[in-house]
């Protein structure tokens, strides 16, 4: 049995075909109906051909697997069909019927009728609603901003408006129609239709019976509400491009107002813009936990597991973790960043957490700062043996670069420990060697 995903690449390419094919469609039969102008036989095959892309489309929509809200998968063949069914079928099916067979009989020129048949061909103009719903389930599916995207579509939907309103004008007899012409007398109408939408009425072109006064009217009050649309989301739109660039930002003119309304000198400033700076580019301006707190505790662990998985890949006794083990680590791993030069731990104070290095390089150094025992980079960690053998700092460590630092507290260290022998017997074999070195280089 053929079936077809609803998201499926080349069933996208076929929306976005038969949305272009309704908009040209939306476009072209308020065009005939107002300009009345004689159909070919080429415009007839023209016909012929959308009518068959739209029973085409039908036919699709009948294999086609539907998203299942709430649901990771979609539903089956037979429940799609059924909601197929008792939705768009019948606006598909509208669209889809050869109604410009009527239009053979306004080629064999016959009876008076003609003008009223046209009025038919409106039938395809349902299907801009349902071509409108199809791009609603493509920017779901490809996170299109929706400020962006709201935006887009009322555009589009005032454009062809203004489309509309330029021929019920000529239907109205609002701008001499010349067919001879055609263009000239077209852009007349449109010219009018965008003057008076906007608001702006030069009154070059002004009605004069009754019906193009209360039409005028009726455009002019839909120019005005549209207005009120168009910035308001325009507003929202620019102030909302970037939440995080935005809230980023904010925290920089906070504290250089802060900087300079305490006269702090400019190398401190100089440096507190440099570890902004760093901060927006490691990508960790952003205190995670906060935001991800409304998530339930399954989708926050499979945001962080992502948004970790480079320092749990560069600290060896990470790369080989069981993922259970992951999900919990990662739960507790908290960033941290420090400039060059910053003394993080110092011999001889009280452990309180673990750091492993994500990027940038570290000193561990005697007391009086004058021995390196080691220079330790991404990947290593540092401050475990406090934690672990429940003793003072065994020495200093120092920042030699900027450091992206993850830091694990001294609770959730014992956590992990008692939940995963391995993890512990790990960092016990590391802390042995580094014990040694340390009593080495003391003796
Ligand atoms: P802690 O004693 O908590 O604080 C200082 C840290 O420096 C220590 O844990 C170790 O993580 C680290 N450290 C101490 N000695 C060495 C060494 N010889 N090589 C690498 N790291 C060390």
């Amino acid at each position: 049995m053929i079936m077809i995903r609803y998201n499926h690449p080349l069933k996208e390419v076929w929306d976005f075909f038969i949305l272009g094919l309704t908009v040209l469609t939306g476009i072209e039969i308020p065009f005939r109906l107002a300009v009345g102008y004689q159909i070919n036989s080429t415009l007839l095959w023209v016909e012929a051909l959308v009518t068959l892309c739209f029973a085409l489309d039908l036919c699709f929509n009948f294999f086609t697997l539907h998203p299942r809200p709430g649901h990771t998968g979609n539903y089956s063949l037979g429940d799609s069909r059924k909601r197929y069914l008792r939705g768009w079928f019948t606006i598909d099916l509208i669209a889809a019927l050869p109604l410009f067979m009527f239009s053979l009989v306004e080629l064999s020129g016959a009876g008076h009728l003609v003008r009223l048949l046209r009025l038919i061909h409106l039938n395809r103009l349902f299907k801009l609603s349902r071509a409108a719903n199809s791009i609603h389930i493509w920017k779901k599916q490809h996170m299109i901003n929706p400020s962006i995207f709201r935006l887009g579509q009322f555009l589009g939907w005032i454009l062809l408006a203004a489309h509309w309103i330029a021929c019920i004008w000529i239907l109205l007899g609002g701008t001499e129609f010349d067919t001879s012409r055609l263009a000239e007398s077209y852009v007349d109408s449109l010219y009018w239709t965008i003057t008076t939408l906007t608001t702006v009425g030069y009154s070059d072109v002004t009605p004069h019976t009754m019906y193009q006064k209360l039409f005028t009217m009726l455009v002019m009050m839909v120019g005005v509400a549209s207005y009120g649309y168009v910035f308001g989301n325009m507003a929202s739109l620019l102030a909302n491009r970037d939440v995080v660039k935005a809230s980023h930002m904010k925290k920089v003119e906070e504290m250089q107002s802060f900087l300079r309304y305490r006269t702090i000198p400019g190398r401190l400033q100089h440096k507190v813009n440099q570890y902004y700076e760093h901060l927006w580019e490691s990508r960790l301006s952003h205190n995670e936990s906060e935001v991800l707190k409304d998530l339930p505790v399954p989708l926050r662990v499979e945001i962080s597991l992502y948004i970790n998985h480079e320092i749990l890949k560069k600290v060896p006794i990470f790369s080989e973790a069981s993922d259970e083990f992951l999900g919990d680590v990662v739960f507790y791993l908290e960033p941290m960043i420090y400039p060059p030069d910053t003394y993080f731990i110092t011999k001889g104070d009280k452990g309180e957490r673990m750091y492993f290095i994500s990027s940038g390089e570290v000193e561990v150094i005697s007391e009086d700062r004058q021995t390196v025992y080691a220079t330790l980079a991404e990947g290593d960690f540092v401050g475990e043996m406090a934690l672990l053998l429940e003793q003072p700092r065994t020495a200093s460590v120092r920042t030699r670069t900027y450091c992206d630092l993850y830091t694990l507290s001294k609770s959730d260290f014992e956590k992990v420990l008692k939940h995963y022998p391995d993890f512990s017997a790990q960092i016990q074999e590391i802390v042995e060697v580094r014990a040694r070195e340390i009593d080495r280089t003391h003796n």
